[in-house]
């Protein structure tokens, strides 16, 4: 019933927490943290009415209640949790929405397939201590599961830019994804730089 996915994103959500789905889309990371995290209080939200209604059918269908709210990220929620869910939207989208928010959760569990680099840095400077970071294969995607906590850390450049999952397929994707660049026409610049990185992550990859 749930993909590997939800799962991941919903064991990041400490037992009884608050918690806000924001992009619910389905609603099952919503139905997953209620269910088998022992949330009490859930909230799913959607920018999309269309997306909201589709939770709300899963909702009814797997016995759970969980409150519905129309909005763009936290704006239109009126209520402060503990932990936010932000997954399946991109980095940017991610950024944007804690950008705009009139406050920040203690925890955070956030899933992206994109920008990952940026993603870590912006967190960092925000506050926000990297606890946890898992990347899973989904129908041929890598998605990458993040749990960040409001606490301050040191990251070094290499962390920031290659993370701290321990997850080896992880580190050969990013491998594979750098060679594929440097089969195309780039400037010399960015060659040496991911040459360099190549080097880095065969020697993460060696590590393991
Ligand atoms: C691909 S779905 C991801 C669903 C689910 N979170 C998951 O990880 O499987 C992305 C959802 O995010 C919603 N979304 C995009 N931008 C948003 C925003 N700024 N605020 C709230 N929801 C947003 C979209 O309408 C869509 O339903």
């Amino acid at each position: 019933m749930f993909s590997e996915r939800i799962k991941a994103i919903g064991s990041n959500v400490r037992y009884g927490d608050s918690v806000l789905d924001i992009g619910c889309d389905h609603g099952y990371a919503s139905i997953y943290v209620k269910k088998y995290r022992d949330c009490k209080k859930v909230y799913a939200c959607d920018i999309s009415e269309k997306a909201l209604e589709s939770a709300k059918r899963n909702f009814q269908k797997y016995g759970v209640k969980i409150k519905t709210y129309v909005s763009d990220g936290f704006k239109n929620v009126p209520v402060k949790v503990d932990t936010a869910i932000i997954s399946g939207v991109g980095t940017n989208t991610i950024l944007k929405i804690l950008k705009e928010a009139s406050y920040l959760p203690e925890r955070l569990v956030l899933g992206s397939q994109n920008d990952l680099y940026r993603l870590r840095k912006e967190l960092y400077s925000m506050g926000y201590k990297l606890v946890d970071e898992r990347a899973l294969l989904e129908k041929d995607h890598y998605y990458v599961i993040f749990l960040y906590i409001k606490a301050p850390q040191k990251l070094t450049k290499t962390e920031l830019r290659f993370g701290i999952s321990n997850n080896e397929e992880y580190l050969r994707y990013l491998k594979l994804n750098n060679l594929k660049i440097l089969r195309k026409k780039i400037p010399w610049k960015k060659r040496i730089k991911l040459r360099i990185e190549n080097l880095i992550l065969t020697v993460l990859i060696e590590r393991k």
